[in-house]
């Protein structure tokens, strides 16, 4: 240590702790202390990057001595017990006052709890989400912090000045108290597996419905991302498609095992929407179809069943395929619409139960760039938010029922189109029932009501008139008031 007073120190320095190290290191002002379990990494990185100017340490108490009042510390380590063994570390060198940030994907029941007990000793705690990746880290990332009021006013101006940067506005905004960052970042993960599931059904009814390859669908999405459909994703995709294994000279995408994988944020997302009754139908599909893609010895069984007799060839016309591939984007847009109506719907829901107050349409602008699900459409929200904050059904403002109006037939005939060939497409499909759903004028929950009530005298209620109702299904069948 140099004995420079740095004003802000991370813990952790494994490529995202290390990137967003050097990204605070590179603005105005900013002296960054750093501090990792193993020292070798330390020096490799104050070694690697002189420019950055870091004050090197190598305990807790040489990293909090090195740190000017209020100390202020990002945590970037792995959720779990790794981040709660450097909480306790910093808890026992820091005083009243001085702010713990955790950065890393934590569940925000965690979050909740953390902040709860370290807040007794007078410290403030905040559950940082932040998302980018690597590069995001390094160059700009979209933060979603919690925490205090008190805490966000030293923390705003060190995360305003690293945060990606949209129409002139830094992508971070102090979301609520305790867990609410975490929260939001947890559902904007599984926005990301929503949207990474449909692009990919995208890509297989394209690949399968007109035999087309890799690259020349790679051609396609490269397109649509000169679309309302620009997005990072859009992007990253056509680059993955149009990339070729050198061992091989295939496309990479036909030699990359097909089994997802998953670090739990999606589960996340699905388990707490779930315990909030908040249909995120579109989530759920998506973590549930890398689940099943993950099942080699059940898709193995699988295979001998029989899929249909005479399954919808791609027609050889140039104009049908291309009017099908018009339609699958059509498709792809809707069902994103209602994947983000769905997360937005949770945030909403989760802001009300642990009474944090959320504002969607910020959530939306600092979604625009730096994090993973950044894209165009990300505006439309944030005006739909900005006409009608109480807003109670995204997927109903003007902008989105238009191409949810516009879209619609194109949808559904490709959810036909994909059932018939047996491919599947389960948030296509899931997003188009939800749609269906909610536009029912009656649903056939009234006689799921009837049968609770046979069977469990769980009573309904009727559409003439007010109070809760039984039948004696087992008597004379006459109705009673319950
Ligand atoms: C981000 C990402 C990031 C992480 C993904 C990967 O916002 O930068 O969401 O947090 O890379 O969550 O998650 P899975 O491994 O579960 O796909």
């Amino acid at each position: 240590m140099t004995g420079t007073a740095a004003n802000i120190g991370v813990v952790g320095l494994a490529v995202m702790g290390a990137n967003l190290a050097r990204n605070l290191a590179s603005r105005e002002g900013n002296t960054v202390a750093v501090l990792n379990r193993s020292p070798e990494r330390t020096e490799r990185l104050v070694a690697e990057h002189p420019e950055a100017g870091f004050v090197a340490t190598f305990s807790a108490e040489e990293f909090a001595a090195s740190l000017s009042r209020p100390r202020t510390a990002i945590i970037m380590v792995q959720a779990g017990a790794a981040t709660d063994a450097v909480i306790d570390d910093l808890v026992r060198v820091f005083e009243p006052g001085d702010i713990i940030v955790d950065g890393g994907n934590a569940f925000f029941p965690d979050t909740i709890r953390r902040e709860r007990a370290v807040r007794e000793t007078g410290i403030n705690f905040v559950g940082a989400g932040i998302s980018g990746g690597e590069e995001g880290a390094l160059n700009g990332p979209s933060i979603m912090p919690g925490g205090s009021e008190e805490a966000w006013r030293t923390l705003g101006p060190i995360l305003r000045s690293i945060a990606a940067v949209a129409d002139g506005e830094p992508c971070v905004t102090h979301i609520g108290h305790d867990g609410a960052g975490h929260f939001v970042k947890m559902v904007h993960n599984g926005i990301e597996y929503a949207d990474m599931q449909l692009i990919a059904e995208a890509y297989d009814l394209i690949r399968r419905g007109t035999g087309k390859s890799p690259a020349e669908i790679a051609d396609i999405f490269a397109e649509w991302n000169r679309g309302e459909l620009e997005s990072y994703l859009i992007e990253i995709t056509a680059e993955v498609l149009r990339q070729v294994d050198a061992a091989t000279g295939r496309p990479l995408v036909d030699v990359i095992l097909d089994q997802a994988g998953a670090k739990g944020t999606g589960a996340w997302t699905v388990q707490t929407a779930l315990a909030l009754g908040v249909p995120v139908s579109g989530i759920a599909e998506a973590t549930f179809a890398r689940s099943l893609s993950s099942h080699p010895e059940q898709r193995a069984a699988a295979a001998a069943l029989p899929g249909p007799v005479a399954p919808v060839s791609a027609g050889a016309d140039a104009a049908e395929t291309a009017a099908f591939i018009e339609d699958v984007r059509q498709a792809l847009y809707a069902s994103k619409i209602v994947a983000y109506s769905q997360g937005f719907d949770e945030i909403r829901a989760g802001a009300a139960e642990h009474d944090w107050s959320i504002d969607l349409g910020a959530v939306a602008k600092i979604w625009r760039a730096g994090c993973i699900i950044r894209a165009q459409f990300l505006n439309r929200i944030a005006e739909a938010y900005a006409a009608e904050a109480e807003l109670p059904l995204l997927m109903s403002a003007p902008y989105f029922a238009d191409a949810l109006v516009r879209g619609q037939e194109a949808w559904r005939r490709v959810v036909v189109r994909a059932t018939v060939s047996g491919i599947p497409a389960p948030a296509f499909s899931s997003s188009l029932a939800y749609y269906d759903g909610l536009r029912a004028e009656r649903l056939p929950a009234a006689l799921v009501q009837g049968q609770r009530d046979f069977f469990g005298a769980h009573t309904y209620r009727r559409v003439d008139r007010p109070g809760s109702f039984h039948t004696l299904w087992s008597g004379d069948r006459s109705e009673v008031e319950a």
